[in-house]
C-alpha cells in the first residue's frame, strides 16, 4: 500500500526553489541599509524632502538659492535655482504639497544678512516660483526669526516653526501669512542657557492626516500636537526627553521619526498622540551632522548628513554629502524571526518529503523482492 500523501511528492525542484527564495529573502533583509552618497560642492544642505511621485529625495543649498533632486542611486539634477533671492540666503526645511504640485521651503537669512524669514513656494512643473511670503514677528522688536521647517496639509496650508520665538506660522494655498499657534506650553520648560542650541526652540514639524501637527522642539526636547484647525496646543506625553531633536517624519503606519544630530528615535502611539512611547532609537554619526527626516517608497526612513555646522563655518569646501537609510534594529529583528521560522518550516517539509520518499522507496523494494 502506497501511502497516500506520498502520492503526490513535492517535486524536488519546487524544494529547491523554496529554499532558494527563501536564502534570497534573507539576503535581501540583511543587505545593509541604503546608502546614497552624492557630489555637490559646497551644498551643506540642512533639509530633506521625498517626492513620491517624481521618486526622489529634494535637498536644499546652505548658500547657493538651488533647490536639488538625488536620485536613488545618487544622481543630482538642479530643481529649482532662485537668483531673485537676496544673495546666501538659506534654504532649510522643504514639504512636497502633492495635492497642488508644489514645494514649499522655508527661506531664512542667517547673521550677518539683513533679516529675512520667508516661506517660498514653487510649482513642481515649471519650476517657477508662486510666491515669498514674508513670515511676521509676534512683537515687532526686529528681533532675528528663524523660519526652520514647514509641513502641509491637504488644502495647501503650509505650518512653518519660528525657532526663535517658539511660534507657528501659517501660509495658506495664496501665501497670506498669519501667526497660529502661539502656546504658552512651547515656554513652559526652562533652557539650559550654557547649551549651544540654547536659542533653537520648535523646529522640525509633520502634518498627520487626522488634523493635528506633530512639531518637536530642539532646546527643551519637548514634542507637542497641536490642532491643525485653532492652533491649540499639548504636550505628547514621552517617557524621555528628545534632546536636540530637530526633523521629524511620519510613516504610512503611523509611527514617527525624530532625527537628533547624533540619534534616531522610533515612536509610536496607541491614542493619537496624547502619550507616545520610544520604541527603538539608532546612533547616528552626528561627525556628519544629520538634520533632517523623510520617509521615502516602502517607509523607508533617510537622514541627511549635511555638514550644515561646517557650511556655517564658511571656510572649509565639501564635495559630497549623503542620504543614509536608518533602520529599527528591534523591528528588523522581528523580521528575521519569522524569516527563520520559515527556514524552519521548509525545512521540516523537505525532511518530511525525504522520509516519504525513503518509504515509498523501501516499499517498492520490498514488492519487487
Ligand atoms: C555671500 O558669500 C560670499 C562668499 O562667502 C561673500 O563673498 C559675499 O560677500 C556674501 N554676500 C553677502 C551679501 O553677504
Amino acid at each position: 500500500m502506497m501511502p497516500s500523501i506520498a502520492s503526490k511528492p513535492p517535486s524536488f525542484v519546487s524544494t529547491v526553489l523554496l529554499i532558494l527564495s527563501t536564502i534570497l529573502l534573507i539576503q535581501t533583509q540583511a543587505a545593509k541599509p541604503h546608502l546614497i552618497n552624492f557630489r555637490s560642492p559646497n551644498l551643506y544642505p540642512e533639509g530633506l524632502a521625498y517626492d513620491p511621485s517624481a521618486q526622489h529625495f529634494m535637498v536644499g543649498a546652505l548658500r547657493h538659492r538651488t533647490i536639488h533632486s538625488v536620485s536613488d542611486a545618487g544622481v543630482v539634477d538642479l530643481l529649482i535655482s532662485d537668483p531673485t533671492l537676496p544673495e546666501n540666503v538659506t534654504f532649510l526645511g522643504l514639504a512636497v504639497d502633492s495635492v497642488n504640485n508644489r514645494l514649499l521651503v522655508a527661506v531664512q537669512a542667517m547673521e550677518p544678512l539683513p533679516h529675512l524669514s520667508a516661506l517660498a513656494a514653487y510649482d513642481l512643473r515649471t519650476r517657477q516660483r508662486i510666491f515669498l511670503t514674508p513670515l511676521p514677528s509676534a512683537d515687532g522688536d526686529g528681533a532675528r526669526q528663524v523660519s526652520n521647517d514647514v509641513a502641509v496639509d491637504f488644502k495647501g496650508n503650509a505650518y512653518v516653526t519660528n525657532s526663535a520665538a517658539n511660534f507657528i506660522w501659517k501660509v495658506n494655498a495664496q501665501g497670506e501669512a498669519s501667526i497660529f499657534s502661539k502656546s504658552p506650553l512651547f515656554t513652559a520648560y526652562p533652557v539650559d542657557r550654557d547649551s549651544s542650541h540654547s536659542f533653537c526652540g520648535l523646529n522640525g514639524v509633520a502634518y498627520v492626516s487626522k488634523g493635528y501637527l506633530l512639531v518637536v522642539q530642539t532646546n527643551r526636547g519637548k514634542m507637542f500636537k497641536v490642532d491643525a484647525e485653532d492652533g491649540a496646543a499639548r504636550e505628547v506625553l514621552l517617557p524621555e526627553d528628545l534632546p536636540l531633536a530637530d526633523g521629524i517624519a511620519i510613516r504610512s503606519d503611523g509611527d514617527v521619526v525624530v532625527v537628533s544630530m547624533n540619534k534616531l528615535w522610533f515612536l509610536k502611539s496607541q491614542d493619537s498622540w496624547g502619550e507616545g512611547v520610544v520604541y527603538d532609537k539608532t546612533e547616528l554619526d552626528a561627525a556628519r551632522f544629520p538634520t533632517s527626516v523623510a520617509v521615502a517608497a516602502e517607509d523607508r526612513v533617510y537622514v541627511i548628513y549635511g555638514h550644515v555646522d561646517e557650511g556655517m563655518m564658511g571656510n572649509s569646501e565639501r564635495e559630497t554629502f549623503s542620504i543614509a537609510e536608518v533602520r529599527s534594529e528591534k523591528e528588523s529583528k522581528e523580521e528575521s524571526v519569522w524569516i527563520f521560522v520559515l527556514i524552519g518550516l521548509g525545512l521540516a517539509y523537505f525532511m518530511f518529503w525525504r522520509f516519504q520518499m525513503r518509504q515509498l522507496v523501501g516499499n517498492m523494494n520490498k514488492k519487487t523482492n
